[in-house]
């Protein structure tokens, strides 16, 4: 059977996304309204992490509904499902900062693990009500992390969908216990769900606790930009468009029980990132009193436990589904930075209050240890015969 989502076939049914308030669900909802996808249904607890300014653009559109609710919640859960009949789920809902994970992991099995639990229990429940066409179209798309499959070494291969979990952060198990909930819920009660497993991703809306947004923020008030140990930590960057286009994709096409890596082949040094942020700033921000922006990096204290190398091998999404990223790292990062540039309010508006709190907690410490500049990094390297 077709399983078309997009234009006119399905516009009276809903989709229920979890966590669209944030970074990567906002980027979703936007887009899925905006490609006239159907109506949709927003279940986020608003944590620090969900913002509604990202979707006032949409807050009075007909098909767009908010409820301000907790995945963990299973009465409301049972409720949402009775009331909006979604032909879908796509879950965002988690606590997702590797370093928050490390200061505090309760939150993360609370929400990650207890409420992937309760949505599956859920949708378990009213996929089993459903009959006939409702039935066969029902799908749950659980949004899914690179992290569940641990670290890499310079000379390994990409993750691949039969790469062995290994995580290795609080976040990144909370992740993976969930992904294993799934697998459960499709093998033992045949839930029609399919997983992802994507890599970092950038661009608007993202909250400034992670690397871009982070360093961006900083570099325009003149703050020191900390680099975790010897910054040469790689991540494969993904722009979050390109993210949301997969999980449409999958959601249109995917093969229930299956899980698809998407990655967009960009993989970085983090100080390659952070250079990269500063060069566009220096370009951007040409009255700014702190060019060249490279000289306030610091390199602090590494992350317990810090993942070295991500990259992801995304072949079986692209052969499959004929999915492919649209944005380079370069036009990307690009597009982030001016988004950022425009959007300084936005930026003004989440760091104020417990943002600060958050930052005196992460990097205190950090920059007490062994900070360091780039300057003294390198004369260090230099006298060391390593550059
Ligand atoms: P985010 O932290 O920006 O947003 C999380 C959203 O979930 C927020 O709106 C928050 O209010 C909401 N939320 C948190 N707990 C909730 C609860 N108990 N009930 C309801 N809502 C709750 O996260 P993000 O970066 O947008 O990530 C979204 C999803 O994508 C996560 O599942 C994450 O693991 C996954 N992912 C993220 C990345 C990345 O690079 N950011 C990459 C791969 C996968
Ligand atoms: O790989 C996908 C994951 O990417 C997602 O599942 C997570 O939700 C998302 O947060 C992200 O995790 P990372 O830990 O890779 O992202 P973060 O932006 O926190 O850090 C990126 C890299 O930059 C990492 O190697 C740590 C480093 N870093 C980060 C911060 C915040 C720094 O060097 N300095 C910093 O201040």
């Amino acid at each position: 059977m077709a399983n078309v989502i997009t234009g006119q076939n399905v516009n009276m049914a809903s989709t229920l996304v979890t966590g669209g308030a944030g970074f990567i669900g906002s980027n979703f909802v936007l887009g899925w309204l905006a490609a006239d996808c159907g109506a949709l249904v927003n279940l986020d607890k608003l944590t620090y992490a969900g913002n509604p300014a990202n979707l006032a653009s949409v807050q009075n559109i007909h098909r767009y509904t908010f409820a301000h609710g907790d995945i963990c919640d299973s009465t409301l859960v049972a409720k949402l499902f009775r009331k909006h009949r979604p032909r879908a789920v796509v879950h965002f809902a988690a606590e997702s900062h590797v370093d928050r994970s490390i200061l505090g992991p309760e939150e993360f099995l609370k929400t990650n693990v207890d409420g992937t639990f309760t949505l599956l229990q859920a949708a378990r429940s009213y996929h089993d009500s459903l009959a006939g066409e409702e039935r066969e179209r029902f799908r749950f798309l659980h949004v899914s992390t690179d992290e569940v499959y641990g670290t890499l070494s310079p000379a390994d291969p990409a993750f691949h969908e039969e790469t062995p979990y290994a995580p290795n952060s609080p976040y990144a198990a909370s992740k993976a216990a969930s992904d294993h909930l799934v697998r459960a819920w499709i093998h033992t009660y045949g839930l029609p769900a399919i997983v992802t497993n994507c890599s970092n991703n950038y661009g608007p809306y993202q909250f400034p606790e992670k690397l871009i947004p982070l360093m961006i923020a900083n570099a325009l008030q003149g703050k020191a930009l900390p680099v975790y140990g010897d910054g040469m930590q790689v991540r494969d960057w993904l722009y979050v468009g390109d993210h949301t286009s997969a999980l449409r994709t999958v959601l249109e096409r995917g093969r229930i029980g299956e899980t698809y890596n998407i990655g967009g082949g960009n993989q970085r040094s983090n100080l390659e990132v952070v250079t990269m942020v500063c060069e566009l700033l220096d370009e951007l921000v040409p009255k700014s009193t702190f060019r060249p922006h490279l000289q306030l990096v610091k390199y602090v204290t590494d992350r317990p436990g810090h993942d070295r190398r991500y990259a992801i091998d995304a072949r079986k999404l692209e052969g499959e589904l004929g999915w492919r990223p649209k944005e380079s790292f370069e036009t990307g990062l690009r597009k982030t930075v001016e988004w950022y540039l425009e959007n300084a309010a936005w930026v003004e508006n989440v760091t104020s209050g417990a943002y600060q709190q958050w930052i005196e907690q992460n990097y205190s410490t950090r920059e007490r240890g062994d900070a360091t500049t780039i300057e003294a990094r390198r004369k260090a390297d230099a006298g060391r015969g390593t550059r």
